[in-house]
């Protein structure tokens, strides 16, 4: 599975249960990336969505037992997140969060879909940096885009950092000992 996730400067991801900061072409790119696969969200992420994301599959993650969303398929622990996306394809399956749900899940996730954003509006939910993680090696970055409004942000994909060589290959040195790879089967 993978994590998509917009970030502010301090990798900051929302404030008050929203985002500070939305850019046009970033929930595109979101649509574009999560269409046809699965969504999971936490309980309070998914009560900032429009609705049920269309052309997906959704499933919030919720400990509340009346909790009912049509269209959603509601589960109440990791394990069965996991057992409802058994058959689905890896690559097509997109944690979007909030931060309680990348944390639970980070450590099966491949890839990391980030699209950073040059700004810094008050948050009070954060992602972990994953420039200081020797777990993540920044592995793709597209070109700066600048929104009609000026805010500068760039679309970088993140993979499990599976040892010295590999880092080296895109560019990124390691001072710490290489982590074993973590990387579950898919
Ligand atoms: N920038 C981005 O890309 C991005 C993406 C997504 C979200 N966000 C932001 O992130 C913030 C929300 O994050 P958050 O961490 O506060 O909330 P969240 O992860 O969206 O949802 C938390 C809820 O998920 C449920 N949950 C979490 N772990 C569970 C478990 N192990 N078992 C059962 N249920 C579980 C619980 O629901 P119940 O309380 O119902 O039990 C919990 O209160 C918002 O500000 C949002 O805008 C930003």
């Amino acid at each position: 599975m993978n994590a998509i996730v917009a970030v502010n400067s301090d990798w900051g991801i929302g404030c008050e249960g929203t985002q500070a900061i939305v850019i046009p072409e970033d929930r595109k790119y979101f649509v574009k990336m999560t269409s046809g696969g699965v969504v999971i969200a936490g309980r309070k992420t998914f009560e900032d969505f429009p609705g049920v994301l269309p052309n997906r599959k959704n499933i919030i993650i919720t400990n509340d037992r009346g909790f009912t969303a049509e269209g959603a398929i509601v589960v109440h622990s990791v394990e069965e997140v996991l057992a409802e996306i058994s058959s689905d394809d890896p690559r097509k399956v997109f944690v979007v969060g909030g931060a309680s749900v990348y944390e639970l899940f980070l450590p099966m996730c491949e890839y990391i879909y980030v699209t950073k954003i040059e700004a810094t509006p008050p948050s009070d939910t954060y992602f972990q940096n994953l420039d200081a993680s020797p777990e993540w090696a920044l592995e793709e970055q597209s070109e700066t885009k600048e929104t009609e409004s000026g805010i500068k942000y760039t679309y970088c994909t993140y993979a499990r950092d599976v040892g010295a060589t590999v880092s080296v290959a895109r560019g990124r040195s390691r001072t710490t000992a290489p982590t074993p790879n973590t990387r579950p089967p898919a």
